[in-house]
């Protein structure tokens, strides 16, 4: 993966979060907006950058599992396999927080959500980051998606600066995110295991390592706030349309400015619609869903078509994401 951020960059940017700074950096899944975890007045400014309710709560990321063990109580063996199965990796573990823990990263709750992210640049941040200074100990940095608040997330550092501009006291660049929605999110802190946001790691991955199945949350499980709202959505009103009645819809819209994200070719004859082919498979599709969202987005359409994915498991991350683009 291409990085154009050079070691003295990753030292510096370790440097201004110590200090309560704001750091854009890269992670496996989308870009995240950086600070340190222990820091109130700094968490605070991720959420004025942001627009962000105060009561969301924010992912801890960490570089280690000792790390982990400051964060969380209680830890249960599931996080324990799961951890060897898929980290560092795009997974978060909603585990009971540990005391100490700031409210403004839990958003309040006895929950906190925790990752060790799988992109080299970030896991070089967290380990320069990471330590002991001034009777201080750092040792979380708190990210969420480096765009404002409902918007879609970064998968390059220029969307993270187009997002956030003069808020960021730096901006770490690492090319592309590989993955490209953001991290699944499961529940494990009151004794099972409950999926609060659906992504690359699916359900039947997590079951298949923990030898139980993974539930749909329930009236008591922790609140995710940014998984169960309007999200990830572009200015421009999008629509999901099934394959079959795409032809039909395209008529229809005829005298309007049109874009379409879809994974068939576009028809021959068709006039006036920017047709966006999307990569076939799911991983493809995901890679590049965000930038292609802000590409169509930017062309300032009436609106965008999505030819909806299919409705099987493998693509649950994404038809969540678009659905939740489609509902604002
Ligand atoms: O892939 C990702 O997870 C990215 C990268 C930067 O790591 N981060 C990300 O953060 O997507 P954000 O803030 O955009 O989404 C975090 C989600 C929110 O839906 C939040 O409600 C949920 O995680 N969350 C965090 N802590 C939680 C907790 N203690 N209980 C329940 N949900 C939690
Ligand atoms: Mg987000």
């Amino acid at each position: 993966m291409p990085s154009t951020s050079t070691p003295a960059d990753i030292g510096r940017a370790a440097t201004i979060l110590r200090a309560g700074g704001l750091v854009a950096f890269p992670t496996e899944t989308v870009y995240g907006l950086g600070a340190d975890a222990s820091n109130p007045a700094a968490v605070a400014k991720i959420f004025s950058a942001k627009g962000r309710p105060q009561s969301h709560p924010l992912i801890v990321h960490v570089a280690n599992m000792d790390l982990l063990a400051l964060w969380a109580e209680r830890i249960p063996p599931a996080a324990h396999k799961l951890a060897e199965a898929f980290w560092p990796g795009p997974l978060t573990l909603v585990l009971q927080r540990a005391a100490g823990v700031p409210d403004c990263v839990t958003g309040g709750q006895d929950s906190v959500g925790l990752r060790i992210p799988g992109h080299p640049l970030a896991l070089e941040l967290l380990r320069a980051f990471a330590g002991e200074a001034d009777g201080r100990r750092y040792s979380g940095i708190a990210a969420p998606s480096a765009n404002k608040f409902g918007r879609i997330s970064p998968t390059t550092a220029g969307h993270a600066r187009a997002e956030l501009g003069d808020a960021l006291d730096a901006v770490l660049d690492g090319g592309e995110c590989e993955v490209g929605i953001e991290s699944t999110i499961i529940d494990l802190s009151r004794g099972r295991a409950v999926l609060l946001r659906p992504g690359q790691i699916t359900p039947a991955r997590i079951a298949a390592v923990l030898g139980v199945e993974v539930e749909a949350p329930d009236a008591a499980a922790p609140r995710a706030p940014g998984a169960l709202e309007a999200h990830y959505a572009p200015r421009t009103p999008l629509q999901l349309v099934a394959a079959a009645e795409l032809p039909a819809k395209l008529s229809e819209l005829r005298r309007r400015k049109v874009a379409v994200l879809a994974r068939a070719e576009a028809p021959s004859g068709l006039k006036d619609v920017y047709w966006q082919e999307a990569q076939r498979a799911v991983a493809g599709y995901a890679h590049e869903l965000y930038a292609s969202l802000r590409r169509l987005d930017d062309l300032a359409c009436d609106v965008i078509l999505v030819e909806a994915p299919p409705d099987v498991p493998g693509w649950q991350g994404v038809n969540d994401r678009l659905k939740r683009a489609a509902s604002s």
